[in-house]
């Protein structure tokens, strides 16, 4: 790897990488959130800095420092993520959704902080879903100029229906995006761990991998896969 402006595969690109987990606003104090760390987001955005790219990370809550010479965009919500990452597409070359985004917001977001009441009534909390951010990204490349190579992430398990790779191709056929990272688990590997093993999925078809190793191995092997596919 080299970090020499100018050099690298990724020389003169711009890559987007969503990073950490949303956190979905209560009231003024509270959240719902998500146990996401950031980490391979932070790897993903070292790996395609060492391969010459400017990189912008799109990064929600996380428990690491992003790495020094990326802009960064923070975010807190699914709904801010979202707007952060469509603004960017039209100077994106390779995007990839590494972010916890949460599936669901509440419906109603407390101006005030809620209170426990005299009668002693249990609070009810309604969600309603929030926006697909890697869907609305295929859809809203499809009027964009300029070549743009979008990749996802989805840790799956196996259960009674479909092994993880047969749900990994149905998640990325709904997705639309070029690639999926398949991060199996209950491989073995513990959660949180500084280390992963995941299969790359297409949209053609093929598969690479499995990649093991720590998160920058697995980050080199995505960033790699991407330029691949946006010099194709
Ligand atoms: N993602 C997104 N917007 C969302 C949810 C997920 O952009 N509202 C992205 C994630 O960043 C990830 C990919 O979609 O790159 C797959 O996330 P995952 O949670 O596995 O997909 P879901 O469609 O939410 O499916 P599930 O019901 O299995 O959670
Ligand atoms: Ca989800």
């Amino acid at each position: 790897a080299t970090n020499a402006v100018g050099s690298g595969i990724l020389a003169g690109k711009r890559v987007t990488i969503t990073a950490g987990g949303t956190r979905e606003a209560l009231d003024p104090v509270r959240f719902l959130g998500n146990r996401s760390s950031g980490k391979q987001g932070m790897a993903l955005a070292e790996a395609a800095l060492a391969q010459g790219a400017h990189v912008t990370l799109v990064l929600a809550h996380a428990e690491v420092a992003p790495p020094p010479g990326c802009d960064l965009v923070r975010v807190e919500s699914a709904l801010e993520l979202r707007d952060a990452v469509l603004g960017l597409l039209p100077t994106t070359d390779v995007l990839v959704m590494a972010a916890a985004v949460a599936d669901f917001r509440p419906a109603e977001v407390m101006a005030a902080k809620i209170k426990k009441t005299d009668d002693g009534a249990d609070p009810v909390i309604t969600l309603i879903r929030n926006p697909d951010v890697l869907r609305e990204s295929v859809i809203a490349r499809s009027s964009l100029a300029e070549p743009l190579v979008i990749a996802g992430f989805a840790a799956e398990t196996g259960d009674a229906a479909a092994d993880p790779i047969t749900h990994a191709r149905a998640k990325l056929a709904r997705k639309g995006c070029d690639f999926l990272v398949l991060n199996v688990v209950g491989s073995g590997l513990v959660f949180g761990q500084d280390a992963n093993e995941v299969t790359i999925l297409d949209a053609d078809g093929t598969e690479s991998g499995p990649v093991r190793g720590s998160k920058r191995t697995v980050a080199d092997a995505v960033i790699n896969h991407a330029a691949r596919l946006l010099v194709r």
